[in-house]
């Protein structure tokens, strides 16, 4: 009884708490093809404005060449993107898309889906098949709803899909991996449907690679968290971030991601596999500037990029083919990665597991304390 109340107590004050403090929002406006008055030659770029108190946040999504999200922070309200669209679509010119004033860029990253590798482990060795390009995908429109986009292209007999969608405030979507996310943050999700496997035993690995104004993206660090309840059996997450001083860490780039994909569209538990990442390796901009007609519009300097390959599921158990089907989900923002903290609902499981016990401590003093009142004989009169 008292447990539960106390239970019951903690998980009100719990519950109450985050509506006081989730005051943070930002306004958000979307835009497509921004300046221009029809679809461009070669796929869209979709804009969205999340404006804050006194900066702004301005995410990129472009269907030109090898998908790519950009994200650029500014310290002012009034910063307005620019895109020049002839230099924008001309395959080897820079400057096509400005964030103007340029003196209140005070971030941005970039991150581009490049590659999609097969592979098939036999005997410890491993057979790689031809890799699919995915700036050689022909991008359907971008489908729009409210602040979130699905884009999607034909590859292999299915489709190759990445959903994108940028938040108000901060909370959790439904289907798992129910990431965490904030008005500062995007999600990205990766979806692989439908398509014809080369062996009935292969696997596929994401490549991603990124490019920063402020600090690269050289590291990744894995968060583990004893609470699984919003993403079941899974322990461990990954941030790749950047390991330079602290002083920018505002400013830095981020994504992160729960150790996990799934293999159904409707996933049970048991269609969860593991995602593994392999370490960030530098490259050179030029040759994602070639990928990417967002990466080579925006950015200007000669800057590093950095990639690294995902891996999904183990050499043992299913392979893509059982389900054809696999998704993956991350968060990308710039600053601090958003954590999970302890749910209420372990809070309060926690305050009633230890607060039971005080409770019945100290009724158990206090009825000593009472008998031992009563035991006073009768007529017998404390000394002051
Ligand atoms: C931005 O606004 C917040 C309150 O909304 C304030 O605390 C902060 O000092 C402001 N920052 C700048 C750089 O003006
Ligand atoms: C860019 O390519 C166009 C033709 O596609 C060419 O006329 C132009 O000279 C090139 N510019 C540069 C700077 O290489
Ligand atoms: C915005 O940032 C730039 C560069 O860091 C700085 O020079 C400028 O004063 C800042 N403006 C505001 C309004 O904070
Ligand atoms: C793998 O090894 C097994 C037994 O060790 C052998 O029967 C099989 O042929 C090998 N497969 C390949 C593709 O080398
Ligand atoms: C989001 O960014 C704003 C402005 O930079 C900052 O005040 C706020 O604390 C950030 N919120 C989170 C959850 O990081
Ligand atoms: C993949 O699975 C389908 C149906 O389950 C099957 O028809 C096909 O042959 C499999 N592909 C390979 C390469 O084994
Ligand atoms: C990803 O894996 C492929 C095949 O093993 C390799 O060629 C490529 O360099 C890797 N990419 C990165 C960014 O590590």
């Amino acid at each position: 009884m008292a447990a539960a109340r106390i239970g019951g107590s903690a998980l009100l004050l719990f519950a109450i708490l985050p509506a006081l403090c989730a005051a943070f929002s930002r306004k958000l406006s979307v835009e497509l093809n921004p300046g221009s008055s029809s679809r461009p030659p070669g796929g869209d770029l979709l804009h969205i404005r999340a404006l804050g108190d006194n900066d702004t946040l301005h995410f990129l999504f472009c269907s030109q060449g090898a998908p790519t999200l950009l994200l650029v922070h500014t310290n002012l309200t009034s910063s307005y993107v620019k895109v020049n669209w002839t230099l924008f679509l001309s395959s080897n010119t820079s400057g096509g898309l400005r964030v103007e004033p340029e003196t209140s860029v005070i971030g941005g990253v970039a991150v581009v889906f490049t590659r999609l590798l097969e592979y098939l482990e036999v005997n410890d060795t491993v057979e790689t098949f031809s890799p699919y390009r995915l700036d050689e995908v022909t991008w359907s429109p971008m489908v729009l709803s409210g602040p979130a986009a699905r884009l999607c292209g034909a590859l292999a007999g299915g489709s190759v899909c990445l959903n994108f969608t940028a938040f108000e405030s901060e909370g959790r979507a439904l289907p798992w991996p129910r990431l965490l996310h904030t008005a500062n943050s995007s999600q990205l999700a990766l979806q692989l449907d439908g398509l014809a496997a080369r062996s009935a035993n292969s696997r596929f690995l994401l490549e991603l690679r990124t490019l920063s104004g402020t600090s690269p993206l050289d590291a990744v660090r894995i968060r583990r968290s004893i609470d699984d309840e919003f993403t079941p059996s899974i322990f461990k997450s990954s941030e790749w971030t950047s390991n330079s001083n602290e002083s920018q860490a505002d400013e830095r780039g981020f994504i992160s991601w729960k150790q996990v994909a799934y293999r159904r569209a409707a996933p049970m538990p048991e269609d969860a596999v593991p995602c593994r990442h392999s370490e960030p390796q530098a490259g050179s901009g030029q040759t994602l500037a070639e990928l990417s007609a967002l990466v080579r519009a925006f950015f200007r300097e000669d800057l590093r990029d950095f990639g690294l390959n995902l891996s999904f599921g183990l050499t043992v158990g299913p392979s893509y083919n059982d389900t054809a089907f696999l998704s993956w989900t991350a968060t990308v923002g710039l600053g601090r990665p958003p954590v999970d903290a302890f749910s209420p609902l372990v809070v309060a499981v926690l305050a009633a597991g230890l607060g039971a016990p005080l409770l019945m401590l100290l009724m158990g003093g206090v009825y000593v304390a009472v008998r031992k009142r009563s035991a006073v004989p009768a007529g017998y009169q404390p000394i002051n």
